[in-house]
C-alpha cells in the first residue's frame, strides 16, 4: 500500500462503497470515481456551493472535504433526490417550472441547499431564504427564478401535509 493511500468504507446515496484513496484527493474527486457527476469543483475553495453534499445529514463543500474523511460517513448526493416513486421531487421540479438555470451548473447546489432549508424550515422566512442560499453562486445570475423556485417548492410541499 502506498503511503499515500487508505482504504475507506462508506455509505453513498445509501449503498456501501469501499475505496482506496488518495489522501490528497477531495470528496468531489472520489464521488466522481463512482461515476456521479453532481456535485462539481468549481472554486475549490468553498465559495461557490456547486460541489454541495450532505455528510451525515448536513452540507458540506465536497472540494473542501478530504475524501479519506468520509470513513464511516453517510454521504447524499444530488443523485439520491431522485429515488423513491417520484421521477424529480418537488424542488428539482420547481426549478424547472421557474426557469431558475441557465447553464445548470450551480443548479445541483443550489437544489441540495434548498432541500435542506425546506426540510428545517418548511415555511422559510426571506431571511432564511438568503442565509442558507448564501454560500451558493449562480454565474448567470438566476437569482430571481431562484428565490422563486425555493418559495414554489415550499408551497407545494407545504400543500401535502
Ligand atoms: S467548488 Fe466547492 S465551494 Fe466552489
Ligand atoms: S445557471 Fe449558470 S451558473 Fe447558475
Amino acid at each position: 500500500m502506498s503511503t499515500h493511500h487508505i482504504d475507506i468504507e462508506f455509505a453513498l446515496n445509501g449503498r456501501p462503497e469501499r475505496h482506496h484513496v488518495d489522501v490528497r484527493d477531495n470528496a468531489v474527486d472520489l464521488l466522481t470515481r463512482c461515476g456521479l457527476k453532481g456535485a462539481r469543483e468549481s472554486c475549490g475553495q468553498g465559495l461557490c456551493g456547486c460541489c454541495t453534499i450532505y455528510v451525515d445529514g448536513a452540507p458540506a463543500s465536497g472540494c473542501l472535504y478530504p475524501a479519506w474523511k468520509l470513513q464511516g460517513k453517510q454521504v447524499e448526493t444530488i443523485e439520491a433526490a431522485v429515488a423513491g416513486d417520484e421521477p424529480v421531487d418537488p424542488v428539482q421540479q420547481a426549478f424547472i417550472e421557474t426557469g431558475a438555470f441557465q447553464c445548470g451548473f450551480c443548479t445541483p447546489g443550489f437544489v441540495m441547499m434548498t432541500r435542506k432549508l425546506l426540510e428545517l424550515h418548511p415555511s422559510p422566512t426571506d431571511a432564511q431564504i438568503e442565509h442558507y442560499l448564501s454560500g451558493n453562486l449562480c454565474r448567470c445570475g438566476t437569482y430571481p427564478e431562484i428565490i422563486a423556485a425555493v418559495r414554489l417548492a415550499a408551497e407545494r410541499l407545504a400543500g401535502r401535509n
